[in-house]
């Protein structure tokens, strides 16, 4: 494990280990990112001391088409964390972001080196919103908007590693169904009509399930549509 006071990104800092051989369990923490990344490009930020950023690195002996359990799977943990340690009510919104009333408190960046075509590391990179007082939108919250009480940071995290152990374990023995079952069970999407962004595509339907291969399945005016990645809107976000 790294700890770091200040890094770019946990998730940089994690591949470039990854590359030069980091064994699987490699863990790079720290305390503030100066560049912090989120899905498609964008910039994740949080006050120095705030939030809990690390990044995991993963070797798992899967398809590169199955890498987006990994996602889940990180989100899964986070949620069953934060439920434990705190009593909220943490949902997943496909794929990982994971949200308390709506608003994210989470959020997952997987990101997955290739060998050819061979999954040589998944490295997944994790922020929660822990201590953090103020958001740049008010569609984020934290653990201490939501109790106004700070929580221990370093707690939690051995909580998610926890979490997530178990499930790679289980993943790792060809058994995906309970984590599927979780991740719908949970989920903040099934059932709900969306849009999906993914790329220049937009897809409109029903979110009616999450295949074994994490993949959301929409019920669309087209019949069905399973999709592997991309942005989930709902309600007035549709608009
Ligand atoms: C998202 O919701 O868009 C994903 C956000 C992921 C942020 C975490 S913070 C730790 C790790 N390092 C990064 O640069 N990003 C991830």
């Amino acid at each position: 494990m790294e700890f770091h006071a200040q890094i770019t990104s946990t998730n940089e800092r994690a591949k470039v280990w990854a590359r030069s051989g980091a064994r699987e369990g490699s863990l790079v923490v720290a305390d503030h990112q100066s560049h912090g990344r989120g899905r498609f490009g964008r910039a994740w930020v949080a006050p120095a001391g705030s939030a809990l950023l690390f990044s995991l690195v993963l070797r798992p002996k899967i398809e590169p088409a199955k890498a987006a359990l990994i996602a889940l799977l990180a989100a899964a943990a986070v949620r069953q964390a934060v439920a434990e340690s705190t009593g909220l009510d943490a949902a997943i919104k496909w794929p990982n972001d994971v949200l308390v009333g709506g608003k994210k408190l989470s959020g997952v960046l997987a990101e997955s080196l290739l060998e050819g075509n061979r999954l040589e590391a998944v490295i997944a990179g994790i922020g929660v919103n822990v201590n953090q007082q103020t958001f740049a939108t008010d569609r984020a919250t934290s653990i201490w908007g939501l109790t106004g009480q700070n929580h221990p940071r370093f707690t939690l995290l051995a909580a998610i590693l926890a979490g997530m152990h178990q499930r790679y374990q289980a993943l790792s023995a060809g058994d995906g169904a309970a984590l599927l079952a979780e991740c719908r069970q949970h989920s903040a999407t099934l059932g709900q009509d969306v849009v999906l962004r993914a790329g220049t595509s937009t897809v409109r339907g029903r979110a009616v399930d999450i295949d074994s291969d994490g993949r959301l399945v929409l019920d669309t005016a087209d019949g069905l549509v399973r999709a592997l990645a991309g942005e989930v809107s709902t309600g007035e976000e549709m608009a």
